[in-house]
């Protein structure tokens, strides 16, 4: 089904991104900026090509996970490099981590910085600025439906097999241009079938990558931890996606 898409007012000014409504009102457009932002907002900053990287890199992820039985928000490019079409989803206010290896907050609380998990470890946190993102439990998911918009737990059991095999596809797509997955984060929202998708974006801002040869990370710890050229970590991870496509 080809459509023209054409890109109407702001909706939505996020921390990375800006979402825009279409001449389509099941489509948006998702448009990832040069915006970076640490700690809750404590620090910031502009990277500049930043939001087209991430937007190649986060796009080229969506049609690799779609073709491998994900199902994603992802519908086609946008008015510009750094923006995509993607259906308008009631997004479920989770942050659902996964994490291959132990690294970040995970570590922080348990130690065993580097631990490689036997399979991917699923952990949530509830979206929410005013009670400051809090990690959250099964339980409570399922017991706070009116907060969380998971209605049952075959809801919650999707969520996790689709991140847990987007953690298992995503490793193996990194692994093969030489980088080392360690931990990501992903959104669900729900399109106006009542279908949970995948949404938001997967970008070097909401993953950890490693270059397994040398060591050196290409993710948004380089902004977190001051360690070194944000764009140019980046750029890395979208020429080596770019390399392999050919
Ligand atoms: N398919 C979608 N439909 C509706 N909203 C979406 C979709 N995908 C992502 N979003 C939302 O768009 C916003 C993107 O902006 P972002 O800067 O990432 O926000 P945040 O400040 O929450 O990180 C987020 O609120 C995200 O939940
Ligand atoms: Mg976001």
């Amino acid at each position: 089904m080809e459509r023209d898409f054409i890109r109407q007012g702001l909706i939505h000014s996020g921390k990375a991104n800006n979402v825009y409504a279409t001449n389509y009102p099941d489509y948006l457009e998702l448009e990832s900026s040069d915006r970076i932002l640490a700690g809750n907002g404590a620090k910031r900053d502009i990277i500049l090509g930043k939001g087209v990287l991430n937007n190649k890199i986060s796009s080229t992820i969506f049609k690799y996970l779609e073709e491998n039985g994900i199902p994603t928000h992802f519908v086609c490019e946008g008015s510009n490099e750094a923006s995509k079409i993607v259906r308008a989803a009631q997004m479920i206010p989770l942050e659902v981590i996964c994490r291959l290896y132990a690294a970040g907050s995970f570590s922080k609380r348990y130690g065993l910085e580097g631990k490689k998990f036997s399979e991917p470890l699923i952990e949530y946190t509830y979206k929410s600025d005013l009670y400051g993102d809090p990690i959250i439990d099964r339980k409570t998911i399922l017991a706070i439906p009116e907060k969380t918009l998971i209605k049952n737990e075959r809801e919650l059991n999707l969520i996790d097999y689709y991140t847990a095999r987007t953690g298992l596809l995503l490793s193996k797509f990194y692994y093969e241009l030489g980088i080392k997955l360690v931990d990501f984060k992903v959104e669900y929202g729900r399109i106006s079938s009542d279908q949970i998708v995948l949404c938001d974006e997967i970008s070097p801002d909401t993953c950890r990558l490693i270059d397994i040869e040398t060591g050196e990370i290409l993710d948004k710890d380089l902004f977190r931890k001051d360690l070194g050229d944000v764009g140019k970590g980046y750029s890395k991870v979208l020429r080596r996606i770019t390399k392999k496509e050919k």
